[in-house]
């Protein structure tokens, strides 16, 4: 896309989706205004403006007035282990780490670093750290590290840095998966070797790791505990 043509259509599209969440007192959710095109723009800018706008106003109405439905995403998420040999495209990465770059941490500490392992001979390196063949083989590992040093503390001592680099990580599986990719949490590594392979310096440590791929295997049905197993009101 050109960036007159995302000029033009980004802001009707954001103030389409703004309007589009507007629920109304019965909680239903209403497209309340749709914006005219801006005048003096050629022809064929307008015309693809038009399209656009078409076909995510489509998506809006299949979806009830929301672009992306959190709950749908999070259900979606499951740990797939089994990837397409396909490569991932740079772009597609990149917006998988920019959700990680945008999670919160403690006191906006920040205390992660992201690790994209691409090279065969370094993810059959990582076998050693953790051998199963569906994660080496994947065509990219991300690694989240932290560094606790630089994480914020709380009064009696507890140090943030996992918080922070699981919410990290969290943020990339749920975009991958929007993005139609697989991941897999994988925490059962051997950290030394993790350290070694990747040559973290002193102070950084290897927290969590994902393969990153087109699914070739089908995710496991979702087991969880029930809400009232887990819920408390107001105590426990
Ligand atoms: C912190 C963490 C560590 C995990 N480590 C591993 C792992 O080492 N190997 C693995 O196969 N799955 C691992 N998982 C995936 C969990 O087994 C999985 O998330 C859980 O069974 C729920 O299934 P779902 O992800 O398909 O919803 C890990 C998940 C988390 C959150």
């Amino acid at each position: 896309m050109d960036s007159i043509f995302l000029k033009n259509t980004l802001p009707l599209y954001q103030t389409l989706v703004h309007a589009a969440a507007h629920k109304d007192k019965y909680g239903r959710r209403r497209i309340v205004s749709i914006p005219l095109p801006p005048r003096s723009r050629d022809e064929n800018t307008i015309r693809s403006i038009g399209i656009e706008m078409f076909v995510r106003y489509s998506e809006l109405i299949r979806n009830k007035g929301s672009p992306m439905n959190f709950l749908d995403l999070a259900t979606k998420r499951s740990s797939v282990r089994g990837f397409a040999p396909d490569s991932i495209d740079q772009a597609t990465l990149g917006k998988v780490l920019e959700a990680g770059r945008l999670a919160p941490s403690a006191a906006n500490h920040q205390p992660w670093h992201f690790i994209v392992v691409r090279d065969e001979l370094r993810k059959q390196a990582l076998k050693e750290a953790y051998s199963k063949e569906w994660f080496w083989k994947a065509p990219v590992i991300i690694v989240v590290c932290v560094e606790p040093h630089k994480a914020w503390t709380r009064q009696d001592g507890k140090n943030y840095a996992a918080v922070d680099g699981a919410i990290a990580m969290d943020h990339m599986t749920l975009c991958a998966t929007d993005l139609g990719l697989g991941t897999c949490w994988i925490g059962a590594f051997d950290p030394a070797k993790v350290k070694r392979i990747l040559e973290l310096p002193e102070g950084i440590e290897p927290l969590v790791m994902s393969p990153l791929g087109k699914p070739g295997a089908p995710a496991l049905p979702k087991k969880r505990k029930a809400l009232d197993q887990i819920m408390h009101y107001e105590k426990w």
